[in-house]
């Protein structure tokens, strides 16, 4: 892949299920990587330990245990690391939580995010690749969902924290002329994957022979994103230049893309998939729809396909088999 070689990075969220593997590939590349984490308990931390660990010992990385809505520590790992680029996953993730634990969105979404934009301006960083959410469409009927969709409906605060991000992004961007790109993520599934997203939870639950909670009695669409793929579109996009369109905006060099699979499927469909991949039938348990759920979600790639060649190859069933026997792995499952 095309890209300058060596380039310094700072990546926050390392401990993270996404951080984790864009790490390890980018080191892969000849890159060197700073990670950052606060290793916080959302869930589990020891999983967040093992990844860390899996990725300690290789070249070129480093790792810094800081929580980034800390403002003196951001500013402070900004002026030891002096990146290059910066590619930010950190955050407080998870729709349901958002209604629970609102504060831990505002310091780590919203404080961390403006920490974050505020080190890259002070260091003159190149370019912020950041995380934000295929949330930021709220509940729509009009699929698939394209960047140039209005998304000022947020049904969680999760979600609108992210919108957030990108409206600071742009005005970052439009003040002081440095580069932004937002990556609007799609479901991610895969090894190492989080154990609050439906993969795991339906994995865990059909091993234990425990009943798997289908919400909204499993007419939910998710167009679920393998790993791999992802870690593809975030390298293509942290090591090019970013391309924003000179034609309006005042040039302004922010950017938002989705990244996701473009082909949703339905709940009950991951589920009968999975029981086949593993093996054994699921206990059904059909619930109603959750406050701050979306009914479907569908990405319109073909922003991130034209300007950065962007084509998801990994099919349901291909990343549920890689996540399955990585859960067999990890869990030592025979
Ligand atoms: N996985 C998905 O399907 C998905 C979908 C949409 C958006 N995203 C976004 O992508 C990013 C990565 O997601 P993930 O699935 O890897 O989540 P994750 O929860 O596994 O990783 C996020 C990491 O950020 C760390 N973190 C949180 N607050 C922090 C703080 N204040 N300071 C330092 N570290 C902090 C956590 O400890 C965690 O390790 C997040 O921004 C998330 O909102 C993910």
């Amino acid at each position: 892949m095309a890209g300058p070689t060596g380039t310094r990075f700072l990546l926050t969220g390392v401990a993270g299920f996404i951080g984790m593997h864009v790490a390890r590939s980018l080191i892969a590349e000849g890159h060197e990587v700073h990670g950052v984490d606060s290793v916080n308990d959302y869930y589990d931390p020891e999983l967040k330990r093992a990844r860390l660990a899996e990725i300690a010992n290789l070249p070129r990385y480093s790792f810094i245990e800081t929580d980034l809505s800390d403002k003196a520590k951001t500013a402070e790992l900004f002026e030891t690391v002096r990146p290059a680029r910066v590619v930010h996953l950190a955050a407080q993730a998870g729709v349901r939580y958002s209604l629970e634990n609102p504060h831990a969105y505002a310091d780590s979404n919203v404080l961390g995010f403006l920490n974050i934009l505020e080190g890259c301006r002070t260091s003159a960083v190149e370019h912020l690749v950041y995380a934000s959410s295929s949330s930021v469409y709220g509940d729509r009927n009009t699929v698939p969902y394209s960047t140039e969709d209005r998304a000022d409906h947020p049904v969680s605060l999760y979600a609108a924290t992210k919108r957030a991000n990108e409206l600071m992004a742009y005005s970052y961007s439009h003040l002081f002329r440095f580069p932004t790109t937002g990556l609007r993520f799609f479901t991610v599934y895969g090894p190492w994957g989080r154990p609050d997203m439906a993969v795991y939870l339906f994995t865990k639950a059909i091993f234990e022979g425990k009943p798997v909670k289908l919400f909204n009695n499993g007419d939910t669409w998710r167009d679920y994103t393998f790993i791999d793929d992802i870690v593809e579109g975030v390298k293509r996009v942290a090591l090019s230049d970013p391309k924003f369109d000179r034609s309006d905006d005042g040039h302004v060099p922010a950017k938002v893309y989705n990244i996701g699979n473009s082909n949703p499927e339905k709940l009950l469909d991951l589920v009968g998939t999975l029981e086949e991949v593993i093996g054994k039938k699921a206990v059904r348990e059909m619930h109603p729809a959750q406050p701050g759920d979306v009914y479907r979600t569908f990405a319109d790639i073909s922003d991130l396909q034209r300007d950065f060649g962007f084509a998801p190859s990994t099919s349901l069933r291909e990343g549920l088999e890689r996540f399955v026997a990585w859960y067999r792995k990890y869990h030592g499952i025979v």
